[in-house]
């Protein structure tokens, strides 16, 4: 860029910032329409307004190349990024609210960059006409005149401007205020003039030796920056780094000594960028990475991480709790609600230098999807797992119920067979049965004796029906089984009636085994109770055998048959005749005796007693040869004398 160029913009600049100055004067001190911008204390009066459009629209007449960054445009929504393009930057008002308010700290700043260097810088306070300029390398002047800072390097004598700007959250605020109640532990006072713009100049001009605000802009101090550091201020980013006009921060102090007391001192606000900031999810998750770190937030106090601020990352590690900002290498205290600056999350390191807090959410992230992912696989192929299991839970039951249906048909058979067999016993022992009846006419006649012929027949003529049925019910079973292709489970009425079939079969067979047993015991009775025909013939015929006269009649060895003849006897039942006499059951029977010598036929007569046991009326054994001059041997014979002996036997 020509000299001659830059003597050109700077009249230029210096006529119109004449001119505005006579307008701002003007509406100073009349009523004004006043609007409100990013919050109600950020106000823009009409005045604002109509002096930008005013000097753009002359500079851009003249220098139609060139860019502009203003404030009220900016607010309007224009572009407001300086790049390396010649560009103008322009505050119509700085101090809008002392301008509102009638304190006479008002001023318009115009500023000329060229590849981000301000090259021209011109602040104008029409109400108390105090004009500074600067052009870079030239020195700065008021109203003409040349004007150096302080030079003051101790804070203990230094006279700092501090600001509070428009923001009004709290944790900004709470910054703020511990900046200024760190400033005015030592410095000599602390004032605000309500106008950035205005501010640097008094450090230009000597009357304050040091300036801090955060959240200014471009506009407030492009211009001013220079004024100042052309009159021998050092101005620099609050935390020491060069300053950078677009961070919306800076401090200026009377010298570099100055500077260096102060920035340490100060609790850094980060306004590079809204999305750089840390979200309330960033904290949670550097929280949750503090936790990972050291289980706890530490709670080391602020002041001893903020004296390692300007070193370096490992030193400020060290202290443990503490985080290092890269960027303005500013070591805090780090918590959940910060009062220190937002770092940006690229730039924040905590416990390890190697990696920043982005770093770390990006691999605690990644671990943590990777973690989510596999919980989701887990729970899936649990999912599985619980499924195939229950399916082969159902399986075995279904399983375990066929296999009770298998169980169930071959119970069935058993059960056919079972009767089969019952029925084909009392087929076999019917004969006897038979037999038995006949010769027992009286227990024949008997109702237990007929029932249990009744029911076995019955039974025999049922058991064909029922092996049918049973067949029918087992084939029902498998065609249920095989045409289905799956096991159906018996409905209760299914099940009732198979229970029904079952206590019917049960009381069937009870019955049957009763009536066998019934019938086992008649026979028994029959074979060795002593009150049957049988009974009464095995007594008799002992006694007859234990017979002296018996013994030397016939001749041991004594045979004992039924029939007459020895050879022939087959049946061991004997012959007997039961009847009434006189209101007595009485019977008689007959057997007979061969021995070595004779054989004879024995005549029993027996009647029941009270006791219902029959008692030997008598027992006389005729001779087939006469023995002694006898026919007939007396083996028992009642006492009774009214009743007369017989004569012969009437078998
Ligand atoms: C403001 C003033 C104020 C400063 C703010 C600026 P404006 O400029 O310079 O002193 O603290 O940060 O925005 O809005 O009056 O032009």
């Amino acid at each position: 860029m020509l000299e001659h160029d830059i003597d050109v913009y700077y009249k230029t600049v210096l006529e119109l910032v004449s001119l505005a100055g006579k307008v701002v004067s003007q509406g100073f001190s009349v009523t004004k329409r006043i609007e409100t911008k990013s919050n109600t204390v950020d106000l823009v009066t009409e005045y604002d307004q109509r002096i930008e459009e005013i000097l753009i629209k002359q500079l851009r007449e003249k220098f139609p190349t060139h860019k502009f960054i203003g404030e009220e445009s900016s607010a309007a929504g224009h572009e407001a990024t300086l790049t390396d393009d010649p560009t103008w930057i322009i505050d119509p008002i700085d101090g809008t609210t002392n301008f509102v308010h009638g304190f006479p700290m008002v001023a318009i700043c115009v500023a000329f960059a060229i590849g981000k260097d301000v090259i021209i810088g011109v602040v104008f306070n029409p109400i108390l006409d105090h004009l500074y300029s600067a052009v870079r390398g030239k020195g700065a002047f008021k109203n003409g005149r040349p004007i150096q800072c302080s030079k003051q390097t101790e804070l203990g004598l230094s006279q700092v401007i501090g600001a509070y700007g428009y923001s009004r959250d709290p944790a900004v605020l709470d910054a703020k205020s511990k900046n200024q109640r760190m400033i005015i532990e030592k410095a000599h006072s602390i004032r605000m003039m309500g106008s950035a713009a205005l501010s640097l100049c008094l450090i230009a001009e000597g009357s304050c030796d040091a300036y801090v605000e955060y959240g200014a802009y471009i506009w407030d101090y492009a211009a001013s920056d220079l004024i100042a550091r052309e009159a021998g201020a050092y101005t620099c980013d609050p935390t020491g780094a060069p300053l950078d006009l677009s961070h919306r921060r800076m401090l200026c102090a009377a010298t570099k000594e100055l500077a260096a007391q102060i920035s340490p001192l100060l609790t850094h606000i980060d306004y590079v960028s809204d999305s750089k900031k840390p979200t309330i999810m960033n904290r949670f998750l550097f929280l949750t990475l503090i936790s990972v770190f050291v289980g706890l937030a530490s709670s080391v106090p602020d002041e001893t991480c903020r004296r390692l601020s300007n070193s370096d990352c490992e030193k400020c590690l060290k202290e443990s709790g503490c985080a290092f900002c890269q960027n303005n290498k500013q070591c805090f205290a780090y918590d959940l609600y910060p009062t220190h600056p937002p770092c940006s999350t690229s730039e924040l390191k905590f416990k390890t230098c190697f990696a920043d807090l982005q770093t770390w959410l990006i691999v605690l992230g990644s671990v943590g999807g990777v973690i989510l992912i596999a919980i989701i696989v887990i729970i899936i192929c649990c999912r599985k797992k619980c499924i195939q299991r229950a399916r082969r839970r159902d399986q075995a039951k279904e399983d375990a119920y066929g296999r009770k249906l298998d169980e169930r048909r071959v119970e069935a058979g058993i059960r056919s067979e079972e009767r089969k067999q019952a029925a084909d016993n009392i087929q076999m022992i019917l004969p006897s049965i038979c037999f038995v009846a006949k010769q027992c006419q009286h227990q024949w006649r008997s109702p237990l004796f007929r029932s249990v012929l009744v029911i076995n027949q019955r039974q025999l003529a049922t058991s064909t029906k029922q092996k049918k049925d049973s067949k029918k019910q087992d084939n029902n079973v498998v065609v249920q089984s095989t045409t289905e292709n799956q096991i159906e489970v018996a409905t209760f009425k299914e099940k009732a009636q198979q229970a029904a079939k079952d206590t019917g079969y049960s009381v069937i067979v009870i019955a049957g085994v009763a009536a066998l047993g019934g019938l086992c015991y008649l026979m028994l009775r029959e074979l060795y109770s002593r009150e049957t025909p049988n009974g009464i013939y095995k007594e008799a015929s002992k006694m007859c055998l234990a017979n002296t006269e018996v013994q030397d009649a016939l001749g041991t060895p004594i045979m004992v048959h039924t029939t007459p003849q020895v050879g022939s006897m087959r049946i061991n039942n004997v012959r007997a005749k039961v009847f009434d006499e006189k209101g007595h059951r009485s019977m008689t029977l007959a057997f007979y005796l061969t021995g070595k010598e004779r054989s004879g036929v024995v005549g029993v007569k027996v009647q029941k007693n009270i006791s219902n046991k029959f008692v030997y009326d008598y027992i006389l054994v005729q001779l087939d040869r006469p023995w002694r001059g006898r026919n007939i041997i007396q083996v028992h014979q009642n006492l009774d004398t009214s009743k007369p002996a017989p004569q012969a036997l009437d078998l």
